[in-house]
């Protein structure tokens, strides 16, 4: 009885408290709805066997998915299709073995791009721990992460390139100019041999010491800084030494002039671009048929730069080859160094411009070079 009448006098209490117990979860709850409204990640849960029920709105707006589409392990369909069996397995595997669920795969978006996301899940213990009620979990959009990360692991492997060709660079001038000294005693001793003996040996060893010569020479010019010094000089006129240091006319190779008259005088380093010259006739004459080969040159003037082409009707360079030709030390040829259109290329930007390899228009049909020299402004 004295019981019962406690019960009844307490009773509006435990009202109350309930009342306010009540409150403060649907208050939770609330707070639970707005954090799934307002987080950058996209909400999921799952039944305990693994089956996903319908998905949520935020999903249907990312996948584009309807919500029955998600069901079961329907949001697969929505995994990029070398991912789904990595992403399934995984997490079949968290599922079975009852351990938390991590795992990296690329998502369909409405507009067919494809983003990268990272779903973690986590499991619901019943009260008493003895068995799994649902999973709960987040799919998280990190694809601004991974392309952040592509470019910073292309950019070291950039520098790492550029420092290591440094590195060999220096190597090669160091070795170079180590190979230059003896080279030059074996020059005199090969011409006192010559003088005093017949042997066709001899022959041999000369041709290949100039080879020697000339790869030596190569890659000290290579190394060498370049840094033009500008006057004014005739391009018409640097054009015509550079034909006449490279061997077109025993060869029968055809030149063609086609020079801009107007635009002759040029801020330049004369004796660079001699050489920027030399290194592309010397290609385009080795690019040539044995018999009718032909040889362009001609100039215009462009906006605020002289163009210049240098075209030869060779078999050109293989479109996979293209983007390669300018990097140091590679190569086609048995007998060279590689470092010819390096050295164009960085003579033409020490002027400020560029060159590049261009598909030249028919009838030539083979390589064609384009060196674009700033005109005074
Ligand atoms: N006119 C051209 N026609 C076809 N291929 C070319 C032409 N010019 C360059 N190439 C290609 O580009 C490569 C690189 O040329 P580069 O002048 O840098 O070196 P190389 O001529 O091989 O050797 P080096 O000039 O040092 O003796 C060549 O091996 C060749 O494959
Ligand atoms: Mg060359």
């Amino acid at each position: 009885m004295l019981q019962r009448l406690r019960r009844f006098l307490t009773a509006p209490r435990r009202l109350a408290e309930l009342q306010r117990a009540y409150a403060e979860l649907q208050r939770e709850a609330r707070r639970h709805a707005q954090l799934i409204e307002t987080t950058t990640a996209i909400v999921w849960s799952a039944n305990a066997d693994g089956k996903a029920p319908q998905g949520t709105t935020a999903w249907s707006v990312y996948t584009g998915q309807t919500p029955q589409e998600h069901v079961g392990y329907g949001w697969l369909d929505a995994v990029h299709p070398e991912d789904q069996a990595a992403a399934k397995a995984r997490w079949l595997y968290s599922v079975q073995h009852e351990i938390p669920y991590e795992t990296e795969y690329r998502l369909k978006r409405p507009d067919g791009t494809w983003a990268h996301v990272i779903s973690r899940g986590l499991p619901l213990w019943s009260d008493d721990g003895s068995h799994i009620l649902e999973w709960a979990g987040t799919v998280q959009d990190i694809t601004a992460l991974k392309h952040s990360d592509q470019k910073l692991q292309e950019t070291q492997a950039m520098l790492v390139a550029k420092e290591r060709l440094a590195a060999v660079g220096e190597l090669a001038a160091a070795v170079a100019h180590e190979v230059r000294n003896p080279l030059g005693a074996i020059f005199n001793a090969l011409n006192i041999l010559r003088r005093e003996l017949e042997h066709p040996l001899l022959g041999v060893l000369t041709e290949e010491s100039d080879r020697l010569n000339r790869i030596v020479g190569d890659l000290l010019d290579f190394a060498r800084p370049c840094e033009p010094r500008f006057s004014g000089e005739s391009i018409s006129k640097v054009i015509n030494q550079a034909l006449s240091s490279v061997d077109l006319g025993s060869r029968g190779i055809d030149v063609r002039l086609e020079l801009a008259k107007d635009y002759d005088q040029l801020p330049m380093d004369g004796r660079l671009v001699r050489q920027l010259l030399i290194n592309l006739f010397e290609n385009a004459a080795q690019a040539m048929p044995p018999v009718g080969g032909r040889l362009q040159i001609r100039t215009e003037r462009a906006e605020e730069a002289l163009r210049l082409f240098v075209t030869d009707n060779g078999p050109g360079v293989p479109v996979h080859l293209r983007e390669r030709v300018f990097a140091p030390f590679f190569t086609t040829k048995a007998t060279g160094t590689g470092l010819g259109l390096a050295v164009v290329k960085r003579i033409a930007e020490s002027h400020g411009g560029s060159v590049l390899l261009e598909q030249p228009p028919p009838p030539l049909g083979g390589a064609q070079f384009r060196v674009e020299l700033p005109l005074p402004t």
